[in-house]
Formats: C-alpha cells, sequence, structure tokens
C-alpha cells in the first residue's frame, strides 16, 4: 500500500524527540500527508488498541497511551507499511536493531517510541481514526 499511520507516543514526546524523529521519517523517504498533537483519553486508547484488549499488557499499554500528548501522522511511501516497520525496529528496543527510531529514542518495550500500522487494513482504519475526509486526502502527487 501507499499509507502508514504512525504515532509518536507520549514518551517521546516528553523527551522533546518529535523533531529528530519526522527528520528520520522524511529522510527516509516518507512524505508526512496529515500531522497532528492531540492528547488521547483512555477511552481512544482502548478502541485504538482494541485488537489487544485481552492481553495481560493492555491496561499498562491504555494508562501510557492516554499519560500525555502524542503526535499522529500519515505518512506516504510505495510499500509505506512494511518500509516503515523496517525504519521502526522491533516492538522491543533491545530487539531493534541499529539505526532504527526505537533503538534510538524507545525507552522499553511498553515507553517504546513510536507507533507503525501492522497491514494495509490497519493503515486504513487507524487514519480514520485520526483523520477527517478532508484531511485523508493525499496532497503529495
Ligand atoms: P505498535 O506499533 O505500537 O502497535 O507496536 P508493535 O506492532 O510493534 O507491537 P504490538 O502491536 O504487538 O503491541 C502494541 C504495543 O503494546 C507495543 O508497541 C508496546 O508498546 C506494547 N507491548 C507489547 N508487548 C508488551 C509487553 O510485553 N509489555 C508491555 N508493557 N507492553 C507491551
Ligand atoms: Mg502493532
Amino acid at each position: 500500500g501507499l499509507k502508514t499511520l504512525t504515532m509518536i507516543k507520549p514518551g517521546a514526546v516528553k523527551n522533546r524527540h518529535i523533531g529528530a524523529i519526522l527528520n528520520m521519517i522524511e529522510e527516509a523517504g516518507f512524505r508526512i500527508s496529515a500531522i497532528k498533537s492531540l492528547k488521547l483519553s483512555k477511552e481512544d486508547a482502548e478502541n485504538f488498541y482494541e485488537e489487544h484488549k485481552e492481553r495481560p499488557f493492555f491496561p499498562e499499554l491504555v494508562d501510557f497511551m492516554s499519560s500525555g500528548p502524542i503526535v499522529a501522522a500519515i505518512l506516504l511511501k510505495e510499500n509505506a507499511v512494511e518500509d516503515f516497520r523496517k525504519l521502526i525496529g522491533s516492538t522491543d528496543p533491545a530487539e531493534a536493531e541499529e539505526g532504527t527510531i526505537r533503538k534510538l529514542f524507545a525507552e522499553s518495550k511498553a515507553h517504546n517510541a513510536i507507533h507503525g500500522s501492522d497491514s494495509d487494513a490497519s493503515a486504513e482504519r487507524e487514519c480514520h481514526f485520526f483523520f477527517s475526509s478532508k484531511e485523508l486526502l493525499e496532497r503529495h502527487p
């Protein structure tokens, strides 16, 4: 697919890594098609991560993701989902490759700096979660 959805998570925002992370994203060839900063409610975070609601870490995940502001963005590139997950690295920064966003900026597996959609279907759902139809227009040719 051509697009993916990212969130810069509360820890990376709090640690003032927004600029460095967006720079890495652009340098890697992604176009930032839509972007906003907002704070998720607990209910928002539960809905966004509903696929994980039976997991033992779900309450911790929801508390963390609603603990402070995030940056959500739609990123455009050929093969966006797969290429972006390569750029961010493994879920656990201890297992992430050198030079990946999580290796550089994650504090732990739970506080791992950034989200990337895991499939084209997830990307579609997640883009609609954050952005209106006007904001979803792909302005970059
Ligand atoms: P996302 O891009 O955030 O969806 O991460 P992911 O796709 O690499 O991982 P996954 O969807 O499996 O898990 C979602 C999020 O839950 C992860 O990014 C972590 O922040 C958190 N998470 C995953 N496993 C654990 C865990 O074992 N403990 C805790 N506390 N959090 C976890
Ligand atoms: Mg995931």
